[in-house]
């Protein structure tokens, strides 16, 4: 039988390509989605409701899988979400829900899932990083946070669970064309919030700069492709970027040494900008 592949969050975007492309390609893929009607055009051979937050659909779901496939060789954890905010501002709520989804659920996963290839002695477990799980931007602390908690988390469980033939795998991609920037405008404070807040100037400058970098944004396809190697090789690397260009990967390589200094520049917002905010707040 195809290798049996399961993927959060394949509504939209990353995880609907995913879905689409692995079901051509021949895996028997298992499609999840919290919103099951989002999925009647697309290609797999089951598509299941799965809500990562609920504990008791996450049990479901992976019941499904196995009562019928009896087996899954690949996890890919791929739901997610951003929420934009300054550290300060960002509501405890939204918060919380982003963590639910990008550390919770995906713990939630893996707690359902790994015992499972751990029996097997064989599986695949992909975590959807980001390039925000290596470097840090205002507005995007908390999504960061939560990018960076699932690199440590995924790095443990590499170790632990390669004793018993399973590897993990980050992915990191850069900006990709999806629902995401629509959603993390949408979630965390508001724009009506913004025009009050003390850091305004800031908001508008990453704002700027956001919408500038997806304009060479890449489509879906690029992560599709990346997590195909990771899935195919015979020794997957720890992590892949994806999507992420040429000047990005350099400051990568080169963040520790420079990444402080030119990011202190990029940042930078005249205090004097926001006095007149700041001092009403
Ligand atoms: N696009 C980028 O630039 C970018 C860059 C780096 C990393 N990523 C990561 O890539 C992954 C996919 O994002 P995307 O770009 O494809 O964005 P997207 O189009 O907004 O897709 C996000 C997916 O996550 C699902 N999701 C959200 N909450 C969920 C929950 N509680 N349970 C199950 N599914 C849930 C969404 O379902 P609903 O439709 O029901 O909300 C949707 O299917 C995320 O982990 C994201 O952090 C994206």
């Amino acid at each position: 039988m195809a290798e049996v592949v399961l993927i959060t969050g394949c509504s939209t975007g990353i995880g609907r390509d995913m879905a689409n492309e692995l079901t051509r390609l021949g895996f028997t893929v298992v499609a999840t989605a919290r919103k099951p009607d989002t999925m009647e055009n697309l290609r797999a051979d089951l598509r299941l409701p799965l809500d990562v937050t609920d504990p008791k659909s996450v049990e479901r779901a992976v019941a499904k899988t196995m009562q019928k496939y009896d087996r899954i060789d690949v996890l890919i954890n791929n739901a997610g979400f951003g929420s934009r905010g300054m550290v300060e501002e960002i509501p405890m709520e939204t918060v919380q829900a982003v963590y639910d989804v990008n550390v919770f659920g995906v713990l939630r996963m893996i707690h359902s899932v790994a015992p499972i290839m751990r029996r097997q002695g064989s599986g695949r477990i992909i975590n959807i990083s980001s390039i925000a799980g290596r470097v840090v931007t205002p507005v995007n602390g908390v999504y960061s946070s939560t990018k960076f908690a699932l690199e440590a988390l995924s790095d443990a469980l590499r170790w632990e669970l390669a004793p018993f033939g399973v590897f993990v795998v980050l992915i990191e991609p850069g900006v990709i064309n999806t629902h995401f920037s629509g959603t993390f405008q949408k979630q965390g404070v508001s724009n009506e919030q913004i025009t009050r807040s003390p850091y305004k100037h800031l908001y508008e400058k990453i704002a700027n700069l956001s919408a500038r970098m997806r304009t060479s944004g890449s489509g879906p396809e690029v992560v599709t492709r990346t997590a195909l190697k990771a899935i195919t090789s015979a020794q997957p690397k720890a992590r892949y970027l994806a999507g992420v260009n040429l000047p990005s990967r350099l400051l990568l390589l080169l963040r520790d040494h420079i990444w402080e200094p030119v990011a202190s520049r990029i940042f930078k917002f005249q205090m004097e900008d926001s006095n007149a905010n700041n001092d009403q707040i």
